[in-house]
């Protein structure tokens, strides 16, 4: 079995927050990721799929097709914008990193498996110290 790995960057604003309650509980919650007025991150996705190597090629998947469908179905939804406000995948979540790993991978699964590989972790960085990594 062969693991590729892609890393791809977006920087995005988002607002990590539940409706119902106040700012004030808000902020107890989520600190200050529930900034009323947005702030941005720059985060690293990386996209690991798996599969078994073609014995004709030598390879398993092609690196640029794999960029091309991770940044059609993710990183043109995400980069320079609102995910709480203009990602159609994020629409009515909150938006924390955890919930972000999760869309991400049902954005890709299906498109990757069309392609003959099996989506094996989604990982995001929202700093360099603090990652999430979903496994399906
Ligand atoms: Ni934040």
């Amino acid at each position: 079995m062969i693991y590729l790995t892609r890393r791809e960057r977006f920087s995005a604003a988002h607002r990590m927050f539940r409706p119902g309650l106040s700012d004030e509980d808000n902020l107890k919650i989520y600190g200050k990721c529930s900034n009323p007025n947005w702030h941005g991150h720059n985060y690293v996705l990386k996209v690991t799929v798996r599969g078994e190597i073609d014995p004709d090629t030598g390879y398993f998947m092609n690196a640029t097709r794999l960029k091309e469908i991770i940044n059609e179905r993710v990183i043109e939804k995400l980069d320079h914008r609102n995910m709480n406000t203009e990602t159609d995948f994020m629409a009515g979540k909150i938006a924390t990193t955890e919930n972000l790993a999760v869309a991400v991978w049902d954005e890709l699964k299906g498109p990757l498996e069309a392609e003959g590989v099996t989506l094996h972790c989604v990982r995001i960085e929202e700093t360099e110290n603090n990652f999430i990594e979903y496994y399906g």
